[in-house]
């Protein structure tokens, strides 16, 4: 089978398309036909060795895919040939075929597709695990959601709202606010990025102004950086800051007085370790986002596609900040 290869550690550029033997269903495991992989920052880290899962070379990045089973080991019983599912591999999705654990596929719902099944769970299940478990945000509450316009800022826009919450989108251009004004943001604002963003008080005050003076309730941070303290600042008291990622690179240092002076939560989400440690939670909170789907409410934005060749584009894209909500790479027509 063809495989978008990473040999030896690096950027995007160094991945190149060759063959791979077709994977083999071991016992509990399923062998997928990818049909769509998503795209996601981890990818361009993983390639890189700069993330915490360093798989044996060769291998192909993406992390999520959806697409129809071909073969199932012994034991699995949830699925079976001939399915549509989205599944979680961690790595492996830029190929014609992915292995995963059973746990980590989910047969897809009537009527959607498989670009919005290779979409939906390392972003909207992220986020809906962040908001509703780690969170608790609350109908009514106010939420600030950094990187508003990618994958899981997006997320944060349309599931804050659908819990009922006002949301203010924070981003680095004009057009990425637009995006999230346009999927259910209350307000918006561009910040600084560059050499601008290192001035705390500067930024920090930004965040004020669009905050209001009491502050809200809950912050939304895959960016990490030198956003992560001017933001905490305009906290509410009893907030929760939800530390989601480190897009921006730094992993911020907060200073210890600011949580005591807001009385303020600052709490870590790792979806993956939760998918992994409460599986019945996993099941219940997935039928959840189906269900989110089926209503309208969440909607994953795909502003590009590429070949299975091209995915060192897509993840150079995303790598790069350019990237506008989700993309993806088709790996075969629906
Ligand atoms: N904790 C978890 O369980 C979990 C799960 C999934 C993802 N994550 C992490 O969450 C983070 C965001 O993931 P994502 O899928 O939302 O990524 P994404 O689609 O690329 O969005 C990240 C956003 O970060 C901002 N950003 C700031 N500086 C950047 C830089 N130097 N390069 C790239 N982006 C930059 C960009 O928004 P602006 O330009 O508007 O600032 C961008 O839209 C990543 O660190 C990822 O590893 C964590």
């Amino acid at each position: 089978m063809k495989a978008l290869l990473s040999a030896r550690p690096g950027g995007p550029e160094t991945l190149v398309l060759d063959e791979l033997p077709a994977p083999v269903a071991g016992p509990g495991d399923v062998v997928v036909d990818v049909h769509a992989c998503g795209v996601n920052f981890p990818d361009a880290l993983i390639i890189a060795d700069r993330y915490q899962l360093r798989p044996p070379r060769p291998f192909a990045p993406g992390g999520e895919v959806a697409g129809i089973v071909s073969a199932t080991g012994p034991g699995v019983t949830h699925v079976r040939p001939g399915d549509r599912v989205l599944a979680m591999p961690g790595v492996g999705g830029m190929a014609e075929a992915v292995k995963v654990p059973a746990a980590a596929c989910h047969r897809l719902p009537e009527g959607m597709s498989f670009e919005h099944g290779a979409t939906l769970m390392a972003t909207y299940g992220t986020v809906h695990y962040a908001l509703s478990r780690r969170g608790q945000l609350q109908p009514g509450e106010s939420m600030l959601v950094l990187g508003a316009a990618g994958g899981i800022g997006l997320a944060a826009v349309e599931l804050g709202r659908a819990r009922g919450a006002r949301v203010i989108a924070a981003a680095s251009t004009a057009e990425k606010v637009a995006l999230a004004l346009g999927r259910g943001a209350s307000s918006g604002f561009v910040y600084p990025s560059g050499e601008e963003a290192r001035d705390v008080k500067a930024l920090a005050q930004l965040f004020k102004q669009h905050c209001g003076a009491d502050g809200v309730d809950v912050i939304c941070d895959p960016v990490g950086d030198v956003y992560a303290e001017p933001a905490l600042r305009s906290i509410a008291w009893g907030g929760r800051y939800l530390v989601i990622g480190f897009a921006a690179g730094e992993i911020p240092r907060v200073p210890l007085n600011l949580p005591l002076l807001k009385g303020c939560d600052i709490r870590g989400v790792l979806f993956g370790a939760h998918a992994q440690r409460e599986p019945a939670e996993l099941r219940r909170e997935v039928e959840e986002l189906f269900d989110l789907y089926a209503r309208g409410a969440i909607r994953p934005h795909v502003s590009h596609r590429y070949a299975l060749a091209d995915g060192g584009r897509a993840i150079a894209e995303v790598a790069g900040r350019r990237a506008l909500g989700k993309l993806v790479v088709t790996v075969r027509a629906d």
